[in-house]
């Protein structure tokens, strides 16, 4: 029996290999590559980057492998999340962050490299933050943002797997930003109030 997607999609059995130690996912369909320059207002002190790009120039600080998949009900989309390690003013590297399209659609996360964790946020103001590191799977309820935080020395390396027509919405985060930042404080890192909350954009 052939099945077809919504959008009349066939999607053929395959696998693929993604490497667990660098992340490289083997035959993607897409590679999306975020550097500082374009994210540095994500950041909670955004001339910290400034600073940061006219010293050093432009550095990545993540990037995704994926296969094209259809972003339809009843697929499972999966890719391979690289977060760079890596501090802007104290405040760890990280991915943008975001809520789901279809916002009661979860996610599993499963790390196979690096030390950092995952933040998750409700509008409601709800938030929880758990650790990431090699063998350790992150479940990301429906209705939280999330995003991945880098607080080790090498790359963070996780497999985020989720329902194919949860969509990416990063609107809110872009405009807010998350209530909270992980910074490194005494060598640690700490969870703190973002003090850019709800004024990101300007
Ligand atoms: O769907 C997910 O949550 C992940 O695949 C992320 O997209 C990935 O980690 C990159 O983060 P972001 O989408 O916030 O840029
Ligand atoms: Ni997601």
């Amino acid at each position: 029996m052939v099945i077809k997607t919504e959008n009349g999609r066939v999607v053929s059995p395959f696998s693929c290999g993604i490497d667990t130690r660098n992340g490289k996912m083997d035959d993607y369909d897409t590679h999306v590559q975020r550097y500082l320059g374009k994210l540095a207002s994500m950041f909670s002190d955004p001339e910290a980057a400034e600073t940061y790009l006219k010293k050093n120039g432009d550095v990545l600080i993540y990037e995704v492998y994926e296969k094209d998949i259809p972003e339809a009900d009843g697929e499972i989309r999966f890719c391979s999340s690289i977060t760079c390690p890596g501090k802007i003013g104290g405040e760890y590297f990280m991915t943008k962050g975001h809520f789901h399209s279809r916002p009661d659609t979860a996610e599993l996360y499963y790390c196979t490299s690096g030390w950092g964790f995952m933040l998750m946020e409700k509008e409601s103001g709800e938030y929880a933050i758990e650790e990431m590191y090699p063998g350790r799977a992150v479940y990301v309820p429906g209705y939280y943002a999330h995003r991945s935080i880098n607080t080790g020395d090498q790359p963070l390396i996780s497999i985020p797997v989720y329902p194919g027509d949860a969509g990416h919405d990063y609107s809110s985060i872009e405009k807010s930003g998350f209530r909270h930042i992980v910074i490194e404080k005494n060598g640690k890192p700490q969870v703190v109030e973002n003090p850019r909350y709800g004024k990101m954009s300007g």
